[in-house]
């Protein structure tokens, strides 16, 4: 039995552990601490009976400057979370705990912030998270990041809309997916998630 809860300090070191367990990009504790600070409602944990804690989604809000754009060309600011780092540890996967940690992720960061879209990278390699990521939840390819990562491989900057016709005005050639999230359709999944077991 696995339950997904919202993050607390004490959690970080297990964390930061999943995280060296599960991906090459890893961080210094106090990147963790960081992001609790700035925004605790968007980073969630899955832990088992025994309190171990088996896998997380460590998610932020972009700032404005983030988007990249400079002054002459730049767009109105929309607001947007992105995904920093997601892992489940090997013994627990494809039982649904990403899923539903990426659900979370996505709802609160509606919620509390206004998201309008979540961001997020990923190699262009990692099969099983493309997979979670164009089909179980909706995301599109915004572009590739040729050479993001530090051993060079590429990575799809991939977007998730919550707001069909939001994602349609925004940039309308890149965003084709027809499967995109609701507010109101992750509102019912989530609602019931801090029971949840998986
Ligand atoms: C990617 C990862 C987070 C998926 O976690 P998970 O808990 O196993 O994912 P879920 O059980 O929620 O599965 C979600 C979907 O992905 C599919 N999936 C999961 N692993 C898969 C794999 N190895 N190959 C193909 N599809 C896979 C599932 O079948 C499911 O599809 P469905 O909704 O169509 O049934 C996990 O494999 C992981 O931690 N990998 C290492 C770290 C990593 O790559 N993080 C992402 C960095 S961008």
């Amino acid at each position: 039995m696995v339950c997904i809860r919202q993050a607390t300090a004490e959690d970080l070191i297990q964390i930061q552990a999943t995280n060296l367990w599960c991906l090459p990009e890893n961080y210094q504790l106090k990147y963790y601490f960081y992001h609790m600070l700035a925004w605790p409602q968007l980073l969630h944990v899955a832990e088992d009976h025994k309190g171990k804690i088996v896998g997380y989604v460590l998610s932020k809000m972009e700032e404005e400057d983030e988007q990249g754009s400079n002054d002459k060309d730049k767009k109105p600011f929309v607001p947007h979370g992105h995904i920093t780092s997601l892992s489940v540890l090997r013994t627990h996967r494809k039982c649904g705990i990403a899923t539903q940690l990426m659900k979370q992720a996505h709802l609160r960061m509606q919620e509390s912030f206004g998201a309008q879209y979540c961001s997020l990278h990923v190699r262009y390699s990692n099969m099983a998270a493309y997979h979670l990521y164009s089909q179980t939840l909706g995301y599109i390819i915004h572009e590739v990041d040729k050479g993001y990562y530090a051993d060079g491989e590429d990575a799809y900057n991939m977007r998730c809309y919550f707001n069909k016709e939001k994602s349609n005005n925004d940039n309308g050639e890149n965003n084709k997916h027809e499967n995109n999230i609701d507010n109101d359709n992750v509102s019912d999944l989530t609602n019931n998630i801090s029971n949840m077991n998986v």
